[in-house]
């Protein structure tokens, strides 16, 4: 077994023991992957102060998230097909965050169900609901996270069109698979990921198969949001979504100060400023370099958390001095996952804070409450200076 001491390391185990329909879907972004890469690359961009010869004894990482309180100011974001990247890898994944602390974000596009996750563990998770034109569905997927008690609804308002992306069309991506020469070889590599398939009934989109109307091809991701997802969104439409739902409400998929401002006005208590993992609008800015006219246009009116890109502590570090009150992990924990499953995760978490404490330690810091931006070496135009 290898020495695991990074979340790089987890992603090799991962390619290694997953299909590759399911890694190409983790680890691409649409078209020529520019916004994919540069949401990592642009951390390079930010250096970290470092500081000698102050108390570092008795460090914290603990914070909250919209008034819940957490480990380490980190989330497991909402990942579509988690239950195909390792059997009941949504159950898993959010025993994993319940464990070490951090809220776990479950998909719309999830395989295990609300219900089922809700079953399988015990403290409250937060539902990502995606806005499709079905009326009858949103109402009962809200209805669904409520009965669950889930604690917070996540919107997602950056896909109402699916951003292109190669290697699933080219791999036929679907949830189960389709068995094809192509995806039987190579799933014929992956033992033990088709022993834990075939133990568990857990293999289609479990919020959709029997709840919502109209899908011809269920198993179809793209199929499904061509045919389902709602193009006319509008803000109007969204202050209904917020109607159904009484509870946190938090608007992932901000890019632009004036969306933020419009996220505001609907209620939320946080935006998440997201490019979807570089997976939407490819040519768009990275979220840490869209990050500050955003909360200079917000200044305190609502909570501002930040995910693409976050791979490490030393990310979440600078994320978090930048001014973000949290980051989202996505790609990072199911890398973890998919290499190890549960045990994976807690480690992938645990890798995160230690790199977390110590760099802030490093800083000067004893408590990520007072980390803010002066640990930071910034370039003058990092959130540009656009014409
Ligand atoms: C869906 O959320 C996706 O990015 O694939």
């Amino acid at each position: 077994m290898p020495v695991i001491t990074e979340i790089e390391d987890f992603k090799r185990l991962y390619r290694r023991r997953v299909p590759k329909m399911f890694y190409d879907y983790c680890e691409s972004g649409s078209w020529t992957e520019q916004t994919f890469r540069e949401n990592s690359s642009d951390f390079d961009e930010i250096y970290l102060r470092q500081r000698v010869a102050v108390d570092m004894a008795g460090r914290s990482t603990k914070s909250q998230m919209i008034g819940q309180d957490v480990a380490m100011p980190v989330a497991l974001a909402p990942v579509g097909m988690t239950g195909m990247q390792h059997y009941d890898g949504e159950i898993l994944a959010a025993r994993a965050a319940e464990r070490f602390g951090v809220p776990y974000c479950l998909s719309t596009m999830s395989i295990c169900s609300i219900e089922d996750v809700a079953r399988n563990t015990s403290k409250p998770f937060w539902m990502q609901v995606y806005t499709l034109k079905d009326d009858a569905f949103m109402k009962n997927l809200f209805d669904r996270a409520k009965e669950a008690k889930c604690s917070a609804a996540v919107i997602t308002v950056d896909l109402q069109v699916l951003g292109q992306r190669h290697r699933d069309l080219k791999n036929g991506l679907s949830a189960p698979p389709k068995l094809t020469p192509a995806s039987v070889a190579n799933m014929m590599t992956k033992i033990g990921w088709g022993m834990g398939m075939l133990s568990t009934k857990r293999r289609f989109f479990g919020n959709i198969v029997g709840h919502a109307k109209g899908v011809s091809d269920p198993s179809s991701l793209s199929t499904w949001t061509a045919q389902a997802f709602d193009q006319s969104l509008n803000w109007d439409r969204i202050r209904e979504f917020r109607k159904m739902w009484d509870g946190p409400l938090i608007i992932k998929g901000i890019m632009d100060p004036r969306d933020a401002l419009e996220a505001c006005n609907v209620g939320a208590d946080a935006i998440v400023v997201s490019n979807h993992g570089g997976r939407q609008l490819d040519g768009a800015l990275s979220s840490i370099r869209a990050l500050e006219p955003i909360l200079d246009a917000v200044g305190d009116k609502i909570e501002v958390h930040i995910d693409s890109g976050i791979r490490s502590g030393q990310d979440v570090l600078k994320a978090r001095a930048m001014g973000a009150k949290a980051a989202w992990i996505g790609r990072a924990y199911i890398y973890a996952l998919g290499a190890m499953g549960q045990k994976g995760v807690k480690q992938a978490l645990e890798i995160i804070q230690k790199e977390l404490d110590t760099s802030m330690a490093l800083c000067g810091h004893t408590d990520i409450e007072k980390v803010d931006r002066d640990i930071l070496m910034v370039p003058k135009d990092f959130s540009g200076n656009w014409a």
